[in-house]
């Protein structure tokens, strides 16, 4: 066994040192190293002094740190067996390695456990994946607390750029100090959460969007989670994330295994735009995730907001209709089509077509979107059943409960509990023979109340089966239904991780289509996920989430950014607004694989209350930008925007595609470019940049550039 060994991207490397029989650990992660010779001359310079009043060995961070070696912060592992093997110090036994792969097997014959870790590097994007399992190899059970996947980062990272957010006010971010002690956030909630989402940035002060050493994390994994940011007394960095475990949760008996989800991490020397654009390029491009089934991604229209529950056949052929007309390609069916579905009280679990208001089942309305060109979507909330249903006056023992104790409902439901093989079967069942049934190209999958009391019939903590055995429902149904399309929703953007990114093809991002409030919500979305599954949709002004007016401008050049869809009923348009529209989805239509295939940036502002972003096609020969003034600008002659993603010695034609209609009493003069295409270098592009005229609140430019 070597003692150094690098793993290699195009872009970095990763040095994993192995210290005699120690867990192996990350010495380095960062910038490529080109020409360097790994040898004892390096273990001489990376040797640590042993400070007084220490233990007298150095306690390094290993890939799993362990107290029973004397590390004093968060453990990788925590358990216990009988009240014994609670500490560990495994023994390398085995480390295979190539330069993008790295499998460690490490044992612990005093606590009976084997350990494997795995590491893979991605060489186009520099991705690493890194997950790790446990198996009991005694014969006594092993109660396992905490698992922790643990990556190390340079120590001169001190800031953290956390991920926050409720419903309606999903993907939003903090900035952080991180000098000293352990930043700690739990996601109890059974799904990937609002409030407390797996992802996290760390690097140095002041790292911006196109500048600064940082490193990006997402973990994959679509329940409860742990996550861990520790400064060590020593100064070492650690990011930890786990699954967190509830009491009980995971016993191993003997020969069983645990395995982590896994964590996905990137490095960048350029800012967040690079950790960015490494994410969403990996999603792209690796196997694992499920592609688009269609050559385009399609205009959606939703009924949630036009009809909510209200379902009669002539207002939907009459939204079919209008839908078409403006060039919408999917209409998708929300809640309120099964059975006792008049409002949330009541039917989920009941997935039969409601005869009330289908009385010869969904062909018609089907049919009727077909003939105007239009594919079918429809919407299901699966894992769920409300309490008054069929199913749970059958079935009361199907959901994930406590005996003895009163559980609170969520939005009048209950979650059932999927480990439940008849229950599984049956939801199975339902969903696959509506899909069969009906001619159906598209799945809304909704998941709208968090866990609690997450018990299996047994008794059992039973969040990391349900998690399980949600994975499992998808993969059946896509496997069953290779032409569909699924969305994960939970209540908007309450799912949203790149393992439930393995079985769906889009994330309904939020419920809020205010665009002022969007803009936070997309730029959140954006860090990790790229901007072709983020599904966005014009809403009515005022919008129904928080009772803002927006103009028409505002809002569909906001939904342009991502996945174009309809929210706002259709059937109440004035025929000026439809002409509008008419023209908006055009262009989004012609722009739209850039939009969904280019690189996607966010530009660095003076002004706080400017967004700018944009896609750039990976031959830099074309981009768009939207220039987003959300409040009034702070100064009053704004800054110009510089845009350094394109090629310095291209000449580009910039073309403005939209402006707002009307320009208020701030501006006298307005900038000549507005009304007249120029021609410009990548260059002066990045250098000088094009001087903002005064924009108004809540109003955007769209901007194209195309090589000349
Ligand atoms: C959730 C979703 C909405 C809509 C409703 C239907 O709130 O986020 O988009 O589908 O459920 O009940």
């Amino acid at each position: 066994m070597n003692e150094f060994n690098a793993l290699e991207s195009k872009n970095l490397t990763i040095i994993i040192h192995t210290n005699g029989t120690e867990i192996p650990s990350i010495i380095y992660w960062g910038k490529k190293i080109n020409n360097s010779i790994f040898d004892s001359n390096l273990s001489l310079a990376i040797k640590r002094p042993i400070p007084q009043a220490f233990l007298d060995e150095d306690v390094k961070v290993s890939l799993l740190p362990e107290e029973g070696r004397g590390f004093y912060g968060n453990p990788g592992l925590k358990g216990v067996s009988c009240r014994k093997s609670w500490t560990t110090q495994f023994q390398l036994q085995d480390m295979k390695f190539d330069s993008q792969n790295c499998n460690i097997k490490c044992i612990d014959k005093t606590a009976s456990l084997e350990l494997l870790i795995n590491l893979q590097l991605d060489y186009e994007t520099g991705v690493l994946q890194i997950s790790n399992s446990i198996k009991n190899i005694g014969s006594n059970e092993y109660d396992l607390h905490d698992f922790a996947v643990t990556l190390p980062v340079d120590r001169s990272s001190n800031e953290l750029l956390s991920f926050k957010g409720r419903w309606i006010h999903e993907f939003t971010t903090e900035r952080i100090n991180w000098n000293f002690g352990s930043y700690v956030r739990e996601n109890r909630k059974g799904r990937t959460s609002h409030d407390n989402i797996p992802y996290l940035v760390v690097g140095n002060k002041g790292f911006s969007e196109s500048k600064g050493e940082l490193y990006g994390f997402h973990f994959a994994w679509s329940g409860n989670n742990r996550l861990n940011a520790s400064v060590l007394s020593d100064g070492s960095k650690i990011v930890q994330f786990s699954e967190l475990l509830l009491p009980g949760e995971i016993v191993l008996g003997k020969n069983e295994t645990y395995h982590t989800p896994k964590l996905y991490a990137a490095y960048s020397s350029e800012g967040l735009n690079v950790m960015s654009n490494s994410f969403h390029t990996f999603l792209r491009n690796s196997d694992e995730f499920i592609k688009f089934k269609r050559k385009d991604r399609l205009v959606h229209f939703n009924t949630w907001e036009a009809v909510y529950f209200d379902h009669t056949a002539k207002t939907l052929n009459d939204l079919v209709d209008k839908a078409s007309d403006l060039g919408i390609e999917r209409f998708i069916l929300d809640d309120g089509w099964f059975n006792g579905r008049n409002g949330e009280k009541a039917g989920l679990g009941d997935w039969y077509v409601d005869k009330n208001k289908y009385p010869q089942g969904l062909n018609p309305l089907i049919n009727y979107v077909q003939t105007k060109g239009m594919e079918f979507g429809i919407w299901f909330e699966p894992e769920m059943v409300n309490s008054d249903s069929d199913l749970f006056r059958n079935h009361p023992d199907w959901v994930l409960q406590v005996s003895g104790y009163k559980q609170p409902l969520g939005r009048y439901q209950y979650v059932i509990d999927l480990s439940n093989n008849e229950a599984f079967n049956y939801i199975f069942e339902r969903v696959d023979c509506i899909l069969e049934e009906y001619e159906i190209g598209y799945v809304k999958w909704d998941m709208n109340r968090d866990l609690c009391q997450p018990g299996n019939n047994c008794g059992i903590v039973s969040v990391h089966s349900q998690v399980k055995y949600f994975y499992r429902l998808l993969k059946l149904l896509n496997k069953k239904h290779p032409d569909i399309e699924f969305e994960s929703c939970a209540s908007g953007g309450g799912r949203a991780d790149f393992e439930v990114l393995k079985y769906t093809n889009r994330i309904w991002t939020s419920d809020c289509n205010d665009p002022l409030e969007r803009h936070l919500i997309q730029k959140g979305f954006s860090y990790f996920l790229p901007q072709e599954i983020m599904g966005a949709h014009f809403g009515p002004s005022p919008a129904h989430t928080t009772m803002r007016e927006s103009s028409l401008q505002f809002r569909i050049l906001t939904s342009m950014i991502g996945h174009l869809g309809f929210e706002q009923n259709v059937l109440t348009l004035s025929d000026n607004e439809r002409k509008q529209l008419k023209e908006y989805i055009k262009l989004y239509k012609k722009y739209r694989n850039l939009i969904h295939n280019g690189d996607f940036f966010r530009l660095d502002t003076d002004d706080t209350n400017l967004n700018a972003y944009g896609v750039v096609s990976k031959d830099k020969n074309e981009a768009v930008l939207w220039i987003c003034q959300l409040v009034l600008p702070e100064f009053q002659i704004p800054e110009k925007v510089r845009i350094p993603y394109l090629n310095n010695n291209v000449e580009y034609i910039v073309n403005v595609l939209d402006k707002p209609e009307n320009m208020s009493f701030n501006m006298k003069k307005t900038t000549d470019w507005l009304a007249k295409n120029i021609e410009l270098t990548g260059e002066i592009l990045e250098k000088i940049g094009i001087q903002l005229p005064v924009m108004d609140p809540e109003s955007i430019i769209l901007i194209h550039f195309v090589a000349n």
